[in-house]
């Protein structure tokens, strides 16, 4: 599929790939030195020098190893970022024995012969796809580092902030329980929880860490409020809204599969769980629900198969965010929140819900641009090529009743990351992979691409805030049905 207009890069000063380039993208390269200073430097204390009878020191501790491999990434990454301010050219990925080598490289050399192969010149989604693959050739290269995430901490550290948001939601869904028999018959009441559910999903995706560069905590604490009336002074900000829409067609399922394309782990997560859960819990929908994770870290928040386990792991761990929220939880809200988990984990272990990883003999296999590639979702091939690249996983989400794509880099990935003027129909932006499955798209706006907007919405928004595209602060519900837009 050729779509008719340019994909966004960095030549164009003005947009926010350019501002990545030159600002983000650095503090995330040396959030992740730091990191690896601070583990090198754990290591190193922790390394207790050994004597022999002549007192001769010799150090027997493996860690010397893994320190002296730390040491390498450490000036990998910090190359990386030197050549990255210079615009140089983007090196081929290394043959690391993990998929996308051959597919990564070839799009380089496509590239090149148009001098586009530079971090400034290149297409910003086939760049910023490329950086997370390059970097995580550096550590599968290595003995000790091979399944290293560097951040997790990250990760962890903001979901452990979430706690007030967290308590407040399973409040909200153990009181939704005592309307669990009313829910069945009254359809009216069950369409506006499914709304309130839509929503905070949709503001979940507020909390990304790569754009924590630019937004205070303070800033992401007030975006993952919960409860009408926040949802009502936000529905303003939501310049797409297609919730009527996907609420039609979930009516029509039964006890049908919905699909979740993943997105950041952490408080995000936590809200799909909980959409998830309460499409299989309180409606007679859906009764299967599979979750679509990276499988490297990817775009410094997405989930990853352990982040999957462990955010379950953390909200049955009692002490986990009790001991971070201020002010504490209620014993009440503990236990509201302990029953949420627990049917989250019993789910899991049910099958009901499932997380999707390609099989051990899928990995390795990718590498050419024609053969189906293993962990589509972490390649920059935009969907509409989804059936080319990875056939097979575009045959299962035929299965599905319902395709969530959670985000910002779906979203651009969905409309190929392409200068589309934003009144261009959601479903011209998506190209052949329009009417494949039913798609809804959950995103809160983080890049410069737009589509399926009334020009009215767009000039109104416009004059209330110039950043609207990038910001965070907005957001677009799209459905879009088998049928056409
Ligand atoms: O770095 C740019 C970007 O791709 C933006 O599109 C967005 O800010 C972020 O990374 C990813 O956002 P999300 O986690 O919502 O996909
Ligand atoms: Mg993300």
């Amino acid at each position: 599929f050729q779509p008719p207009f340019p994909p966004y890069d960095p030549t164009d000063k003005s947009g926010f790939s350019y501002e990545t380039v030159v600002k983000r993208w650095p503090v995330i390269l040396a959030g992740i030195v730091d990191q690896l200073h601070r583990e090198n430097h754990e290591l190193h204390i922790r390394t207790i020098p050994v004597y022999d009878s002549a007192r001769t020191q010799h150090n027997f501790d493996p860690s010397e190893a893994k320190i002296a491999e730390g040491k390498t990434i450490i000036e990998k990454v910090s190359k990386l970022k030197y050549e990255m301010a210079r615009d140089h050219v983007m090196e081929p990925i290394p043959d690391d024995g993990e998929p996308h080598v051959d597919f990564y490289n070839t799009e380089l050399e496509e590239l090149s012969k148009s001098s586009r192969n530079t971090w400034f010149k290149a297409p910003w989604l086939y760049a910023e796809c490329y950086l997370y693959r390059l970097l995580h050739s550096y550590f599968v290269q290595t003995t000790h580092w091979k399944y290293y995430d560097p951040f997790h901490a990250q990760k962890l550290d903001v979901f452990t902030k979430s706690g007030t948001s967290i308590y407040g939601i399973a409040t909200v869904m153990h009181e939704l329980e005592s309307e669990k028999s009313e829910l069945k018959t009254d359809l009216t009441k069950l369409k506006v929880f499914f709304q309130e559910m839509i929503q905070m999903c949709l503001w979940g995706n507020a909390t990304d860490l790569s754009l924590l560069t630019h937004m205070s905590l303070v800033d992401i604490e007030q975006l993952q409020s919960v409860g009408k009336d926040m949802q009502a002074a936000r529905k303003e900000y939501i310049m797409r809204d297609d919730q009527e829409k996907a609420w039609e067609h979930l009516v029509t399922i039964k006890a049908g599969r919905v699909d979740f394309v993943l997105d950041n782990a952490g408080f995000e997560l936590f809200t799909d769980l909980v959409f998830a859960d309460f499409l299989v819990t309180y409606t007679p929908y859906v009764s299967k629900v599979v979750f679509h994770p990276k499988l490297i870290p990817w775009f410094v928040s997405d989930v990853t198969p352990p982040d999957f386990d462990e955010t379950i792991e953390s909200l049955l761990d009692a002490l986990f965010l009790s001991t971070t929220t201020s002010p504490p939880p209620s014993t009440e809200q503990q236990q509201h929140l302990q029953k949420l988990a627990e049917r989250l984990r019993r789910y899991v272990s049910e099958g009901v819900f499932s997380l999707s990883v390609p099989s051990e003999t899928l990995l390795g296999g990718g590498g050419s641009s024609t053969k189906p590639l293993a962990d589509f979702w972490t390649t920059p091939v935009p969907y509409w090529n989804m059936d080319t690249y990875d056939r097979e996983l575009w045959e299962f989400l035929k299965e599905s009743d319902l395709v969530i794509f959670k985000g910002d880099l779906n979203y651009r990935k969905l409309t190929g990351d392409i200068k589309w003027p934003s009144w261009t129909p959601f479903d011209e932006a998506l190209g052949p992979l329009a009417g494949s499955f039913p798609i809804l798209s959950l995103r809160t706006n983080k890049a410069d691409v737009a589509v399926g907007l009334d020009k009215e919405v767009l000039n109104k928004t416009e004059e209330k805030d110039a950043k609207w595209r990038v910001n965070g602060k907005f957001a677009l519900i799209s459905f879009l049905d088998k049928k056409q837009d």
